[in-house]
């Protein structure tokens, strides 16, 4: 083990070049103008595993984006078997006047390297990459390894399912291992154990066949932007913060006494949001924490909204369409094809006479809560104590990773998140960036928690 991490220590210059490289290769899943990147991503990683001496690498084609598999078998028969799961897939780069350097041209600034997918999750799948060829290096694996690495988890993950399911025998493991979320604060390594689901829709409306004069038709012809601002503004009361879609919280399972507490030991003051997103004040609901509110209460929020005159100045128009893209995220014991659903009925109970709205389900993720207990996670506690030099913390997230919730019902093995981003690295956002720091100790990390988790 220690000469696998002083390997890694040695080839970290190596190591960020190699991550400039995938960090270049424009992966975004979501943008059909980017198939031929993304798939050149997976000939890519390809490519990169064989040179580090895995085994058995292909490129498994999907109806959508393809997926990158791998193994190494351990010369010990006895050895476990870990499963690692990332994903080569990015979100898209808007609003791309605000990236202070261009978002597929890698560039370290301050200890830190800038680019869309630097830490979700091309930067941490790296870091497992690195941690596997410094292992391969030194000594024989002390576990039997199986790679898959996705191209599809930014849509939903949309044909993993029915590939897990297919290949779940190729696919056994003791656990699996994943690193897609974050740390709880810089220098404090966290173990994730509950992660949100996600039921998200677009809601188109449309009323008169054209654009209208808004003075020669206003007042009679129903506008569909104000109708679809009716319905979006129907879906939540604004005095509690509460979702009032019936039936919406009936199958949330309400915190717990013990979570709560468990909640409120970590010490989350609400001026570190406050200061991080510089906004002065918070909202959500009128009575939960704000842990409560980002970890264990679902939410619903627009996250895209069209229609009408969107240029600079005034032009009076009466639109013949609106759009909206409404996401929500769930908690156990909520289901997303059921969410959304619910959201249908309630659009069709809200319409008013004089347009007609439908509602598309894009795509979904179901909430996973995972155990702290079992071989894997004592390993990745182990291995996080050892590399952070603090214990670390449990605690759960607010976004989502859909295969999490599959490995656990189709697999029926546990999970590991041990992520080494943090929350304030841009994910999704402009100028998103990755620690390098924590790049090199994530490597560190994860070459600790193979060996410990063999033990
Ligand atoms: N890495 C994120 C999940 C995440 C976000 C973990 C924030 C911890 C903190 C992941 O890549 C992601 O963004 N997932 C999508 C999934 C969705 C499209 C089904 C998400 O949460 O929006
Ligand atoms: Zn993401």
């Amino acid at each position: 083990m220690e000469h696998s991490i002083n390997y890694a220590k040695t080839q970290s210059a190596r190591f960020e070049a190699e991550l400039s490289t995938l960090l270049s290769i424009p992966s975004v899943s979501t943008d059909e103008a980017n198939t031929a990147d993304v798939q050149h991503c997976a000939d890519w990683l390809r490519e990169h595993l064989l040179s580090i001496g895995m085994e058995s690498v292909q490129v498994i084609p999907t109806p959508g984006h393809p997926l990158v598999y791998a193994e190494h078998r351990s010369p010990n028969p006895d050895a476990p078997t870990i499963l690692f799961y990332g994903h080569y897939d990015v979100q898209p780069v808007d609003p791309i006047d605000l990236w202070t350097t261009p978002p597929f041209s890698s560039t370290v600034r301050d200890g830190k390297v800038y680019a869309r997918g630097a830490t979700d999750d091309k930067g941490q799948v790296f870091v497992h990459i690195k941690a596997i060829e410094s292992m391969l290096r030194h000594s024989p694996l002390p576990i039997n390894i199986k790679l898959l690495i996705e191209g599809e988890e930014e849509i939903g993950s949309p044909n993993l399912g029915p590939f897990v399911e297919q290949r779940a025998q190729q696919l056994q493991c003791h656990a699996v291992v994943v690193s897609d979320t974050a740390m709880f604060a810089p220098g404090q390594p966290s173990l994730v154990v509950g992660l949100r689901g996600l039921a998200y829709v677009q809601i188109d409306v449309v009323g008169p066949n054209r654009d209208l004069h808004s003075g020669a038709y206003g007042g009679p012809v129903v506008n569909p932007l104000n109708a679809l601002c009716d319905i979006i503004a129907s879906m939540k009361d604004r005095g509690t913060g509460k979702i009032v879609i019936e039936g919406f919280y009936d199958s949330v399972r309400e915190t717990t006494t013990q979570e709560k507490a468990e909640f409120d030991a970590l010490g989350y003051q609400d001026s570190r949001l406050l200061a991080d997103v510089q906004t002065n004040a918070l909202g959500g609901e009128n009575d939960r924490s704000t842990l409560e509110k980002l970890w264990s209460r679902p939410t619903l929020d627009v996250n895209g909204i069209g229609g009408g005159y969107q240029a600079p100045g005034a032009k009076t128009v009466l639109p013949s369409k609106a759009m909206a893209k409404v996401s929500m995220r769930l908690v156990p014991d909520q289901k997303s094809a059921d969410v959304v659903e619910l959201l249908k009925r309630h659009v069709a109970r809200v319409t008013p006479p004089g347009v007609t709205v439908t509602v598309t389900d894009l795509h979904g993720a179901n909430p996973v809560l995972v155990s702290r207990e079992g071989k894997a996670m004592n390993a990745a506690a182990q291995a996080l104590q050892e590399t952070f030099e603090v214990p670390c913390v449990y605690q759960r997230e607010g976004g989502s990773i859909p295969v999490v919730e599959m490995f656990s019902r189709i697999l029926g093995v546990p999970t590991v998140l041990m992520g080494f981003g943090l929350s304030t690295e841009n994910l999704h956002s402009p100028n998103e960036h990755f620690d390098l720091g924590n790049f090199h100790k994530g490597i560190e990390a994860a070459i600790r928690f193979y060996h410990h988790v063999a033990e």
